[in-house]
Parts: C-alpha cells; structure tokens; sequence
C-alpha cells in the first residue's frame, strides 16, 4: 500500500445561493391558442391545471441563448464576474445534441476562465439536483462559486396534437449561482427516484428505433398524466416535509414555498397536505409559464423576488419531481 499523502480539498465552511435570474421567451401562447389541435377548451385547462398562458421560444432563443440570458442577470444579481465562476452545471432535458454539453458553450459564451461545465439529465427535478450539487462542490472545495442553470425549449420535442402534455409544457431558463457564506444558505437535500415508473414521463421511442423506422420524426415526450398526478399530490409533500426536518426547521420558520410549477392542482394538493400556514408565500408561476421542467424552480423563485413576495433573507422551500421519477427538496435562504 503506498504512503504517499494526497491532499484533500477544503472548501467553504457553508454555501449560499447569491444571486438568482431569469430568461422568459417574448411569445405569450394563450390556451385559445393550443386547444383546436387537440380539441380541448381554455375552461378545461385552466380547471385541470391552472395554466391560462405560457411562453413558447422563437427560433433565436435557443438553450443557450435563454441559459445565458438568465446566468448575466444571476450574476449581476449576486454582483459577481464571470470569471468568478469555476463550474457551470446546466439541468436540461431539451438540447438536441448527445454530445457535448451545452453548458461547455455557455460557460465559453459568457466568459468565464474555462470553468469546468457539464449537463445533468433529471428532468424537472434537475435544478434541485443542481444546487444540492452546487453547496457541495463548494463547500466540498472543487468549485469557488457554481453556476447552476435550469433550461428547457421543450416546445421542439412537444407534439402539439396530444391532448395530455401540448397544453402543459413550455420553455424558459432560470439560474443561480452558489457560493461561500458565512451562515448556511442551503440546506440538506432529500432527493431519490422510483425508477419502477420509468415510463411514466418520458421520450416517446428510442432514437434507434424511429431510425429504424423508416419515418424519422421527432420522438416526442409522453405522459400518463393521471399516475404523475397522484403520486406527485402525496408523494412529494412528504419529501417537502423530509427537506424541513433535515433543515432543522418546521413550517413555522418557512415563508417561500416553492414547488416545481407542473400543474396549480398538485400545488394546492401539495400545500394542503403540508398544511401550510396561510403566511408563506407560495409560487404560482404555472399560471401563465406552463411547465418548463428544470427552468419552473428558479423561474418561480425570482419572480417572487422580483414582485416582492420573496425577500432577501427569507427561508424558501424548494421541492421539485419529474420524468425518472426523479425528485429533490431543499431549504434554501433567498438571495
Ligand atoms: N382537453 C379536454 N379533455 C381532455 C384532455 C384535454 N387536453 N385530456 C384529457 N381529456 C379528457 C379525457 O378524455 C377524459 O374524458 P372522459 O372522462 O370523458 O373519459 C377526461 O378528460 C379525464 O382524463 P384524464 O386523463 O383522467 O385527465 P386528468 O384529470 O388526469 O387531467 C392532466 C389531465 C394532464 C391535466 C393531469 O393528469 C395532470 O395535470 N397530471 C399531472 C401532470 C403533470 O403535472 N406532470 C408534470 C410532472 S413533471
């Protein structure tokens, strides 16, 4: 056995998020504007879901596009350079290429010193992943300050004639960074996945099988809205709970509650079931964002603090799930 001593890597003794930002894409799609492909009405969707508009992506916003949008005003927001940044982390389940991760390019395209950057692939859940990631890196010493970036364009892989997902989903980017504090500023993360509902969420075939096909069409994402909906109502409220008790904290010293924005009834279930105090504030971006997946946490979050319902200082609960399933919950301070 060698006796060779190598160094361990010390890192900051807490992490914190420090600055949070946002890219919304300029076209607003009301529902009117979804229903006749897959004859529904804005009075179904707005009972079934909450949803009333969301925002589809033009041909210029692109993941990297929105990812660096939302990490300049992240970064202004936390009041640092890019160059700060020694690790880019994106959470996407929507950029086209297998290889390489788009977060070498937006690492590159923002400036940083060839920060050291890659993709993770936990769906909505995939911010959350992020940030737990993030106060670890940090704190762990391989990373001064972590971009984390949620980012989806879902709308090139929606197939806007099925009735159970082209109301739902939408595309947006949102992003943080984490970095030293004095204080802890993230809390334990509770996270896992039931791979035994794999299919539930999920990319309708195999690329090998659609070329194999012979009809090369975009192989879209598929739900089975009704399974998601019930695991997520109960499920999820107890790992909102889980993400308190690891904290240290109970609902009494929570103000934010900000859930992953899939559909206003699982929120509702989710907030009930908690039994929430009516004083903290709850996310309600879905209403007129949709269900941007790994972009619906952070795009939520700063928009509370952009309207004032989140303030710097207060205790914010983020609990998010999605396609694997994957799930993570985390106590944050917002920034
Ligand atoms: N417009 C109008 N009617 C529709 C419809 C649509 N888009 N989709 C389904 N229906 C109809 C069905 O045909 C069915 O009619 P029937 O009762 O006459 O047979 C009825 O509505 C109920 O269908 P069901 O699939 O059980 O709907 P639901 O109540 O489960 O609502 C969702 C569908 C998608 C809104 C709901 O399941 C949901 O939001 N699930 C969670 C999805 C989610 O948030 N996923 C994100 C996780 S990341």
């Amino acid at each position: 056995m060698s006796t060779t001593e190598i160094q361990s890597p010390t890192g900051a003794p807490y992490a914190a998020i420090l600055g949070i930002g946002s890219y919304r894409p300029e076209r607003l799609v009301p529902n009117s504007e979804v229903v006749e492909a897959i004859d529904s009405s804005d009075e179904w969707i707005q009972q079934r879901s909450g949803i009333k508009t969301r925002r589809w992506a033009g041909p210029e916003e692109s993941v990297q596009m929105m990812s660096v949008e939302a990490s300049r005003r992240a970064l202004a927001h936390a009041g640092l350079d890019a160059r700060q940044i020694d690790a880019v982390v994106v959470a996407t389940v929507s950029h086209m290429l297998q290889t390489p991760a788009i977060a070498t390019a937006i690492a590159h395209e923002l400036g940083t010193d060839q920060a050291a950057a890659f993709d993770i692939s936990a769906a909505c859940a995939g911010f959350c992943h992020g940030v737990a990631m993030a106060n670890d890196m940090v704190r762990g010493g391989s990373a001064g300050h972590v971009l984390v970036i949620g980012v989806e364009r879902l709308t090139d892989i929606l197939d806007l004639y099925d009735r159970g997902t082209a109301f739902i989903f939408a595309d947006g980017a949102g992003a943080a960074v984490v970095g030293p504090s004095e204080t802890p500023g993230i809390g334990p993360v509770v996270w896992g996945s039931d791979g035994e509902q794999f299919d539930l969420i999920r990319q309708r075939e195999d690329w090998r099988d659609v070329i194999a096909s012979g009809e090369p069409v975009m192989p879209h994402l598929m739900m089975q809205g009704n399974s998601v909906f019930r695991w997520a109502s109960f499920a999820m409220a107890k790992i909102a709970q889980q993400a308190l008790d690891r904290a240290g904290i109970t609902l009494d010293d929570l103000d934010v509650f900000v859930p992953h924005q899939a559909n206003m009834r699982i929120i509702d279930a989710m907030a009930r079931s908690m039994k929430l105090p009516a004083r903290v504030k709850i996310a309600r971006d879905v209403a007129d964002m949709g269900n941007t997946s790994a972009a619906s946490v952070p795009l939520a979050l700063d928009r509370m603090i952009q309207e004032g319902d989140a303030k710097s200082g207060d205790t914010a609960l983020l609990v998010a799930f999605g396609a694997g399933l994957a799930y993570a919950a985390q106590v944050v301070t917002v920034p």
